[in-house]
């Protein structure tokens, strides 16, 4: 009798067990709804998390939030969040204003259209991702000190702080932080034997301390000086530095003459909602509006997540899309994108006539559409509404993960690999294997192409959902699918944002899937057409905010550290 209970404790202990595991899974994918009124913040790393949310506590607006939130990501999430990168924040104010500001990174003066090119006209391989020649000029410092001039309500130094106080006395670092950390620890110390601010001599655990004393006092003169903290003084002169000891092209003039842009916001309708992003040069903006005017005709809704309809109509979509962006897009102050024109739904629409549902249509068969006058895996975004309902979609990058993992000795900073973004030589691949041309060639001063989509929606003329992610060429995709899973596919935030994607991007013709994106049956269907499936990983780390009749509800991509705050 004894053992009968006992193996019936054991059973009922297990299926408890069970039960536990299978309301985490559920809970990882639907996540809770908990809903915030007064302010939310969701980014890549819980300690910069909660500095933006202690500031809107404060009274800071979405503006204060993100500037703080900037500085905290270049302590907390040297993979991606920088001083010595750029980005790209599309904003829209409670009453409805919306502006974009371009903090892209620039090609120094001395840049040249074959600086990756050997002298046989071959790209070198490397050259534009590990080395001091990789660096874009920096734009974050002066688009963080412009975005807080135009909208900020609390004190510079106020919002600055904060990730001096994380710099200098240290956070303790995540298990996934500590892996990031130790994989890249051959090139640091390879890169930078007299400077290696992220080495240890052992290896990195979860829960270790992690003090960036030299940063910290980078931090303290852009927190006293504003931008000259940066593009002029001690830190400019140790940026040159650091270009001259490795061969680098940045100059004291380069870094004076930076200065971010404000760009009219791109907006867009989607079965009546409006799409507010980033005009070029971002490429995401007009890439995702295209990839909205492709499918809106078509029942998604009927059809279902990820089911075969919708992956053969999406992938189709992205094929053609991808096409027009290695030849149309690049820097608008060097290159007259066609943007009226990729914008135009008949235009889309023409693009996706060539589309059948017999078969995939193999991209040899696709080139860039004909357009009259042009013949011839890091990044980080954040998210953020305030209680007033003012909202902010920061991405931003070094480009690689840790950049080109150059530090600025002295300085305590990472350097970005961004000229990589620019196309080397036509048709050449980039790291992320999208290739380019005239519109995107290296030119002095100008601003490499980028797929960063912050992105905001409204519903109804009112704020519904602000949206962006990391990820390369998937970040098109990633926030593409992540809209279509709440808009057609009732999914809520958090759904949404861990629903496994996929990716198609005209070249290689292939599908990208994550794990477990696809059923068994709907793989062969899609494979029996011709679709050329290979396993991915990871595809983005998208951080999104959903205006709901109960408050902000967040979604928090579970693929990475990133979390969500709010109250
Ligand atoms: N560095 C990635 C992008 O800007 O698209």
């Amino acid at each position: 009798m004894a053992r009968l209970l006992q193996s019936k404790f054991v059973l009922c202990a297990l299926f408890a067990l069970l039960l536990f595991f299978n309301n985490a899974n559920a809970q990882a994918i639907n996540g809770s709804d908990t809903a915030y009124k007064h302010g939310m913040v969701v980014c890549a790393y819980p300690d910069a998390a909660k500095v933006g949310v202690e500031i809107l506590k404060k009274g800071g607006n979405a503006v204060d939030a993100a500037v703080a939130v900037q500085f905290a990501l270049e302590v907390t999430f040297p993979e991606a969040g920088n001083i010595g990168g750029g980005g790209f924040m599309v904003y829209r104010s409670a009453k409805g204003k919306t502006n974009t500001l371009d903090f892209r990174e620039k090609a120094p003066a001395a840049a040249f259209e074959k600086m990756f090119q050997d002298s046989a006209g071959n790209v070198i391989p490397g050259k534009s991702l590990s080395t001091h020649l990789a660096s874009g000029v920096p734009g974050s410092v002066d688009g963080m000190f412009k975005a807080h001039r135009k909208y900020g309500k609390l004190k510079w130094a106020e919002l600055v702080q904060p990730a001096i106080d994380l710099a200098r006395n240290g956070f303790k670092i995540t298990k996934r932080m500590a892996g990031d950390l130790n994989s890249a620890a051959n090139e640091f110390r390879k890169l930078n034997p007299d400077k290696n601010y992220l080495g240890k001599t052992d290896k990195w655990q979860e829960g270790d301390l992690l003090v960036q004393e030299d940063l910290a006092k980078t931090l303290e003169l852009i927190r006293d000086k504003g931008r000259a903290g940066f593009y002029d003084g001690k830190v400019a002169d140790e940026i040159v530095a650091e270009m001259q000891s490795g061969g680098g092209m940045i100059s004291k003039e380069d870094l004076a003459n930076y200065h971010s842009a404000w760009r009219k916001a791109l907006t867009g309708n989607y079965k009546g909602y409006k799409v507010i992003t980033m005009p070029p040069p971002s490429s995401g903006g007009i890439a995702l509006l295209q990839l909205l005017q492709s499918v809106e005709k078509y029942p998604l809704h009927r059809w279902g997540y990820n089911s075969d309809s919708t992956v053969q109509l999406v992938v189709e979509a992205e094929r053609r899309v991808y096409a027009d962006r290695s030849k149309y897009l690049g820097d608008p102050d060097f290159f007259k994108v066609p943007k009226d024109t990729l914008l135009n739904p008949q235009y889309n629409a023409s693009r996706m006539s060539s589309f059948t549902w017999a078969q995939a249509t193999p991209s040899a068969s696709i080139s860039p559409g004909k357009i009259a006058g042009y013949e011839s895996d890091q990044t980080t975004h954040y998210s953020i509404v305030d209680g007033d309902g003012n909202a902010v979609s920061i991405t931003t990058t070094l480009n690689g993960g840790f950049g080109s993992k150059i530090f600025v000795k002295g300085a305590g900073f990472l350097l970005n690999n961004e000229m990589d973004d620019f196309s080397s030589k036509p048709g050449s691949p980039n790291m992320f294997g999208l290739v380019g041309g005239k519109a995107n060639s290296i030119q002095p001063n100008k601003r490499m192409l980028s797929s960063m989509t912050p992105t905001i929606i409204e519903k109804n003329g009112k704020l519904y959902m602000v949206v962006g992610t990391p990820g390369g060429a998937t970040i098109i995709t990633s926030v593409f699918q992540t809209i279509l899973n709440v808009l057609e596919f009732d999914q809520n935030m958090q759904h949404a944002v861990a629903s496994k994607r996929f990716h198609h991007q005209w070249l290689p013709d292939k599908v990208f899937v994550e794990r477990g994106a696809l059923d068994d049956a709907t793989r062969a269907k899609l494979e029996q057409k011709g679709y050329k499936i290979v396993d991915g990983g990871p595809s983005g780390r998208v951080d999104a905010i959903l205006v709901t009749p109960a408050g902000y509800e967040g979604g928090a991509d579970p693929r990475g550290d990133d979390t969500k705050e709010g109250f």
